[in-house]
């Protein structure tokens, strides 16, 4: 009895009623993070619209309605008037993404205000950390990245998430939240992040592409699963709250290696490139959008991520 014709798995998947009895991943607004580019100046993407940069009015608006469609939770990333060699723009008092948190803030007391920090959007060379002798130094750049994390926390963010992939940031973060008072405010470490080409149209937006060189010195070569675990494991000891894996999609062996591996909360990061690809597609006519993008969201979860970030999150409020 334990054969065909006995056993029929097609019984279950008859109609939509019974597939969902037994449908083992399910995809909630709950889990969901939507990007968002706050900038002096909105510059709208037709083709890529989650690609968009807004004012702290027009984020204003654009949360407003992401909000009322039941979106629970938002990653900024700012985009400064001026950059320089110390990133100033991303951990002054009153730098782009903290207006913007002020903004939202009390408007939308029970939204997750995530913010990314890093400081490639905010050095003139586009480089994740500090420059010295034409090498992005880890040490001198630990500070700025505790200095940002600390002036989102005090705009009001409630989850901060550094993407730089310096080694030490989170220990850095944690002591430095801590001194400040902020020993409630997690942090959501970027704790394998790949050198990828995936972030393509990300960088457009963010206006954030290296000058000279590339990131493969200090974000993640894209062979290693090993060393990601690694990775994982040294930002939890350092104090990391919960872990993103990033991109999503060809590292789904990564996502599945963590979720075994941990017990903390692990969030995929569905990168501007995975998106891309979809719509390129689909503006082609050769896939559906709502389609490929609910089966990729899926298959980013059956992995095992928790919690994921991604473009789709306001169009997910509608398809769910
Ligand atoms: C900042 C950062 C990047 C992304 C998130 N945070 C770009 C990069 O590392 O070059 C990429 C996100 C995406 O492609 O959607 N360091």
């Amino acid at each position: 009895m334990s054969s065909f014709p006995e056993v029929r798995l097609r019984r279950f998947r008859r109609t939509g009623g019974l597939r969902g009895l037994v449908r083992e991943t399910r995809l909630s607004l709950d889990q969901f993070v939507m990007p968002l580019f706050v900038a002096p100046e909105a510059l709208p993407d037709e083709a890529l619209p989650a690609m968009s940069r807004v004012t702290v009015d027009g984020l204003l608006r654009e949360v407003e309605a992401i909000v009322r469609l039941g979106v629970r939770a938002v990653i900024l990333f700012g985009i400064p008037d001026e950059k320089d060699e110390e990133a100033t723009g991303a951990w002054e008092e009153d730098g782009i993404v903290q207006q913007a948190l002020r903004a939202l803030r009390p408007e939308f007391p029970d939204l997750v205000l995530v913010t990314d920090v890093c400081l490639c959007e905010y050095t003139s060379h586009g480089h994740c950390g500090v420059i010295v002798d034409g090498e992005v130094h880890n040490d001198r750049s630990l500070e700025l990245l505790a200095r940002t994390a600390v002036s989102h926390a005090e705009a009001g963010a409630d989850v901060v998430a550094p993407s730089d992939m310096m080694d030490g940031r989170v220990r850095a973060l944690r002591e430095a939240l801590d001194d400040h008072s902020f020993e409630s405010t997690p942090i959501l470490s970027y704790a394998a992040k790949y050198a990828s080409a995936f972030y393509g149209p990300f960088r457009e937006a963010a206006g954030s592409s290296p000058s000279f060189g590339d990131r493969r010195g200090y974000q993640m070569d894209p062979a290693n699963v090993r060393e990601a675990l690694r990775e994982c494991e040294l930002d939890l000891d350092e104090g990391a709250d919960a872990l993103i894996i990033k991109p999503a999609l060809p590292y789904l062996d990564v996502i599945c290696a963590a979720r075994e591996a941990f017990d903390a909360p692990i969030a995929a990061y569905n990168v501007s490139g995975e998106y891309a690809m979809v719509k390129a597609a689909a503006r082609s006519g050769w896939l559906d959008e709502r389609q490929a993008a609910l089966e990729s969201l899926t298959a980013i979860k059956r992995a095992g991520a928790d919690l994921i970030i991604s473009y789709w999150t306001k169009d997910l409020a509608s398809w769910l």
